[in-house]
């Protein structure tokens, strides 16, 4: 994390922007687009989906809690769980933006698509779309989950909190 980060926030912003995933489990490229995100809207909330249609290695709760201590050192974040239609959690958040990640051509299609129909449901919020840094272009949180799963190495992609919850989850542990 960029210890200088909070130094990066105009304080006279007043945007804020929602960054809405499932987040099973948030990695360093969550992480990075949140960090660049903090430096152009005054206030960022993550919000978790709930997302049934997923079934979700971790828990709601899991998934918020750990996205909190992966983003704890910056001070204009919020992360907060969510299961409704993700224009009213944005309304209800105060959000004017909703903040997507674009890693490859691959997720343009499904994030038009998606982009397309919140402005049909939302027509006051606009979708802005990121691209994480090129080391993280690749990861998604399912390949994360395959590997550790397997017994491999995700430290590189996962903040601490994260890959202690998936050797937890491997172990069977408490
Ligand atoms: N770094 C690493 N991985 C990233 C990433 C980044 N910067 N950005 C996205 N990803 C990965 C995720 O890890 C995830 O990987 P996976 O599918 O392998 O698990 C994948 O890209 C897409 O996940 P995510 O960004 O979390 O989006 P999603 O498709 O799971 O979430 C919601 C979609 C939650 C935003 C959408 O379902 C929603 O809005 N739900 C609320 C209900 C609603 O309003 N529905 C109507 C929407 S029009």
């Amino acid at each position: 994390m960029n210890s200088d980060i909070n130094q990066m926030v105009d304080s006279e912003n007043k945007i804020t922007a929602i960054y809405p995933g499932t987040f099973d489990p948030i990695t360093k490229g969550h992480v990075d687009l949140v960090e660049r995100a903090v430096k152009m809207f005054g206030r960022v909330v993550v919000a978790v989906a709930e997302n049934r249609n997923k079934a979700p290695l971790f828990s709601l709760d899991e998934r918020v809690e750990l996205a909190r201590e992966s983003l704890k050192d910056i001070r204009t974040v919020e992360v907060l769980g969510f299961d409704t239609l993700l224009v009213e959690f944005a309304r209800a958040t105060g959000s004017q933006v909703i903040l997507r990640g674009l890693r490859a051509v691959s997720d343009f299609e499904f994030e038009f698509q998606m982009a397309g129909m919140n402005r049909h449901l939302g027509p006051e919020i606009e979708t802005m779309f990121m691209t994480p840094s090129e080391r993280y272009a690749f990861i998604s949180s399912s390949l994360i989950r395959e590997i550790s799963r397997l017994g491999g190495d995700v430290s590189a992609f996962v903040p601490e909190a994260v890959q202690a919850a998936l050797t937890r989850q491997r172990t069977g542990s408490a």
